[in-house]
């Protein structure tokens, strides 16, 4: 039995913030291989799943042994002798094993390395491409990148309010253009920030570092950078927002330093629709914070019909988090983490719930990344139709896009760029 596991273990690495990180590595009695490493958010949700981390003094608290160890040894002793193509199977094993609902036992890290190296480990003993694997004969579709030109928040030193504000090109024929007309965007908007005194560096993700006195100068400035490329905003480019909410909560309510403003639930909806109506903004995320759902169903009644509004914090790419929201009429979309799920299988999950509801789905890294690739072939391996990765600079950001580029060349004639059609069809329709 070529699919037999025969092997599981981790090792300490590094990640693009030079922390500590879990690496897993499966081997099978055929001689394939699967490995993954786990990921690392700055701005988390509450309710996501468990990154286990060692506190004390080494590495400022970042250690990772005890994850590691769990790897090595109860999740290990659990999986080996099981066939890898079970992936429900073993990422069920993962959960009986830790027996809480966020992994604070084993640490996500340890459960998402283990479980993404499974399923790496399965491709690879079919020969496959692990995109070619999970999308298991369906037609898949090269997903429309997300991709940042500013970092903010909780990646800058908290420079601006809102954390992301990014470029989206779904009017490209190919995801190969959109990356030239990004890095068109890109360059722009550093030669801006230059020769006007506000670039203070690059941000966590690779967007620049900016010094602006206000959110809407960021909004303005990214508008000026998209002309001065050569493309047209609102036709070629358009912009999207991650305000990350979770992290101006104060009081009840809102407070957005750069802007000198303290608003309530209300408001910021009110200030970020003012922002939808000025700027040809396509995408918002997380516009109020995790448990406000009375601010998200505002959100997306005043703008989510023309908007697509994005749940990340907000729902932590669970499933049932994801009906609730639903129910309350509030999101059109969900970003997807794998780590803030814990498995591969519960990731899944979360997607196909907004697929049944008629959501858009965006697969998303983490602010603390690695060279790690897996995120590249599960956007189109399971059709997800968007890749968000952060900037376009730095080599774990880029590692992301240049793998997109070489599944593009795979599918050859077969490859289909999922522009538009990966929006809400509503969203897509007020702008195609
Ligand atoms: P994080 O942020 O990885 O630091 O949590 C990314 C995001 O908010 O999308
Ligand atoms: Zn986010």
């Amino acid at each position: 039995m070529k699919h037999t596991i025969t092997a599981v273990r981790a090792r300490q690495l590094w990640d693009s913030r030079g922390r500590p990180t879990v690496e897993a590595e499966i081997e099978l009695a055929g001689g394939s291989i699967g490995r993954a490493m786990a990921p690392a958010g700055a701005s988390r949700g509450a309710h996501e799943a468990i990154d286990l981390r060692d506190g004390g003094e080494a590495f400022g608290g970042y250690g990772v042994a005890r994850a590691t160890a769990a790897v090595n040894g109860a999740i290990a002793k659990a999986l080996v002798g099981r066939d890898v193509r079970d992936q429900a199977g073993l990422d069920a094993v993962l959960e009986q094993l830790d027996g809480t609902p966020a992994f604070a036992r084993l640490g996500a890290n340890a459960a998402v390395s283990t479980s993404l190296a499974a399923v790496h480990a399965a491709a690879a003993a079919e020969g496959m491409p692990l995109w070619r694997y999970l999308a298991d004969g369906r037609k898949v579709r090269v997903p429309l990148p997300e991709i940042q030109i500013f970092g903010g928040g909780a990646h800058a030193g908290r420079r601006t309010d809102v954390q992301d504000f990014m470029v989206m090109c779904p009017r490209a024929p190919t995801v190969r253009r959109a990356f030239e007309i990004t890095a068109d965007v890109y360059r722009a908007a550093g030669a801006i920030m230059e020769e006007s005194g506000r670039l203070a560096g690059v941000a966590d993700e690779g967007g620049w570092w900016p010094l602006f006195t206000s959110n809407e100068e960021a909004l303005e400035t990214l508008a000026h950078a998209i002309d001065r490329s050569g493309h047209k905003a609102g036709h070629d480019v358009f912009i999207s927002l991650d305000v990350a909410a979770n992290e101006l909560s104060h009081d009840g309510g809102y407070r957005l330093p750069l802007d000198g403003a303290e608003l309530t639930s209300e408001q910021i909806v009110d200030r970020v629709a003012v922002w939808t109506a000025k700027y040809p903004i396509l995408s918002i995320e997380d516009p109020v914070s995790q448990d406000d759902m009375a601010g998200m169903a505002l959100a997306t009644e005043r703008f989510g019909g023309t908007v697509q509004l994005i749940g990340d914090d907000f729902l932590v790419t669970n499933a049932e988090r994801v009906r609730r929201a639903a129910e309350n009429r509030a999101c059109n979309a969900v970003l997807v983490k794998v780590n803030q799920a814990g498995t591969v299988s519960r990731a899944k999950a979360a997607l196909d719930a907004a697929r049944e509801l008629g959501w858009s789905a965006i697969v998303s890294a983490r602010s603390g990344e690695t060279e790690d690739v897996s995120i590249s072939h599960l956007s189109v391996g399971w059709d997800a139709g968007q890749l968000k990765v952060g900037s376009f600079t730095r080599s774990e950001r880029m590692a992301k896009w240049n793998e997109l580029l070489r599944i593009e060349e795979q599918m050859g004639s077969d490859a289909e760029y999922a522009g538009f059609g990966a929006l809400p069809a509503s969203v897509a329709a007020a702008h195609a």
